[in-house]
């Protein structure tokens, strides 16, 4: 496990070169590179090429290959590493008896207001331990490591109280340390109500601010701050006042925004200059043309509206509009219980009106953007970490097409490989 690694003779190397997101028409732009290669030193991309071309440098420069790993890729395609960028994947419990209820005709928001919900994972959450938590964890990254996902973002915000929300993000820091996939932490305090707070969403809101949020910034376990900006959870208003204080401790923005009602997320977004605003299926024109200004990424969950039975968001109207949007599974234990690629890939070109090459770019660099590591991730440009997918097929174009099964055959991390299906589907530890 040293980093080193040569990648040769792939049918399509896919770059989708860029160090920032792609907007717009920009996300057509994949810069395929047929029979491509890739060279890994110490876990950094440091060459990319035609075969023929990074042979030949090879060969000039008389580097000793001993210590490199080869990997032929003939007939194969080479992509970044998927970024999912919204997953809330750290959690206790499970709630299928509310799946058959919502099968039943029941809706996600009436679920909740009856105290189920975010509510019911809570408490499974808070009589978790930490180490319970850690052992689910670590099975579910194993999950999307096959999957092709080399970073992800996880959320707390099943604690609802200072020890629990601690707790899970002590445990979503403690992963990054110890498995294979990077994860981005984000602080979601503010996902719901709890019950000793009913009826005083603005006192919830003072008690994160002042008891949560600094703990979280001087420990540094969080990178973002999240809030669920919906009707009957947390107005515009109170996410104004929440996330604007969050900003001056430090932390970067993202929120879940225009979900269910039209409330204004989106324009807020733009306002405070968040990094992405997530969910977006009721989002307004004017509000997607002010995060398509302010530069905001729309990170779009087709899982999420298949799973609630929901409208797709406008994902094609939001690229017309220069958007930069980004796919994610938004995993978690109510809403979309499904870390699947495939499936955001199938959802995202057969009824989002999204091109598979957009889609590519929205999971790669743009998912790395809303992340704001597009400088050191979601793409095959040198200097980059060698955090890459190997395809059983010649195409990218697979992907979309084996509806809902994975075409991932291997995932190498920072130049190693930790993912072949070639060798029983086993990870190597
Ligand atoms: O992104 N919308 C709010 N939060 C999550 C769902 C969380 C849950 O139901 O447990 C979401 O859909
Ligand atoms: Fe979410």
């Amino acid at each position: 496990m040293n980093g080193n690694l040569i990648i040769k003779n792939a049918s399509e190397l896919v770059t989708c070169s860029g160090f920032a997101a792609k907007k717009g028409r920009e996300m057509s732009e994949l810069h395929v590179i047929p029979d491509g290669a890739v060279v890994i030193k110490a876990g950094t991309i440091d060459a990319v090429g035609t075969t023929g071309d990074i042979d030949a440098a090879l060969e000039k420069s008389g580097a000793d290959l001993a210590g490199f790993d080869i990997i032929d890729a003939t007939n194969k395609a080479v992509l970044p590493g998927f970024v999912d960028s919204h997953t809330h994947f750290v959690f206790g419990g499970y709630r299928a008896q509310e799946f058959s209820w919502r099968l039943r005709g029941d809706s996600y928001m009436e679920i909740m207001e009856r105290g189920g919900g975010i509510a019911n994972t809570v408490q499974a959450t808070r009589k978790a331990t930490a180490n319970e938590l850690l052992q689910a964890g670590i099975k579910r990254l194993d999950s999307m490591l096959a999957f092709g996902v080399t970073t992800v973002e996880g959320k707390s915000g099943y604690g609802l109280d200072q020890e629990t929300e601690i707790k899970q993000l002590e445990v979503i820091n403690h992963l990054d340390g110890i498995h294979y996939v990077d994860i981005v932490p984000t602080f979601l305090g503010a996902h719901a109500v709890p019950a000793d707070f009913k009826g005083r969403a603005d006192d919830f809101i003072d008690f994160l601010m002042e008891k949560v949020l600094p703990v979280a910034a001087e420990r540094k376990l969080a990178a973002y701050c999240d809030i669920f900006c919906e009707k009957k959870v947390f107005s515009v208003e109170q996410s104004r006042r929440y996330l604007s204080r969050a900003k001056d401790l430090g932390f970067k923005i993202k929120l879940h925004a225009d979900e269910i009602v039209q409330l204004g997320g989106a324009e807020l977004a733009a306002e405070l200059e968040a990094t992405s605003a997530d969910h977006l299926l009721q989002a307004s024109d004017e509000g997607i043309r002010q995060m398509a200004q302010a530069g905001v990424i729309a990170t779009l969950l087709p899982g999420t509206a298949f799973s609630l039975k929901e409208t797709y968001a406008r994902a094609r109207f939001m690229i017309d509009s220069h958007c930069a949007v980004a796919l994610a599974t938004d995993f978690n234990p109510g809403s979309c219980f499904s870390e699947s690629i495939p499936l955001i890939f199938a959802l995202a070109t057969l009824y989002m009106g999204i091109t598979t090459e957009e889609a590519v770019s929205a999971l790669t660099i743009n998912g790395a953007a809303a992340l704001d590591r597009a400088d050191v991730i979601g793409s095959l440009d040198v200097g980059k970490h060698g955090d890459l997918v190997v395809l059983e097929y010649p195409s990218y174009k697979f992907i979309p097409y084996h509806i809902g099964v994975s075409t991932v055959e291997k995932v190498v991390k920072n130049g190693n490989l930790v993912f072949d299906k070639e060798k029983g589907g086993m990870k190597y530890c």
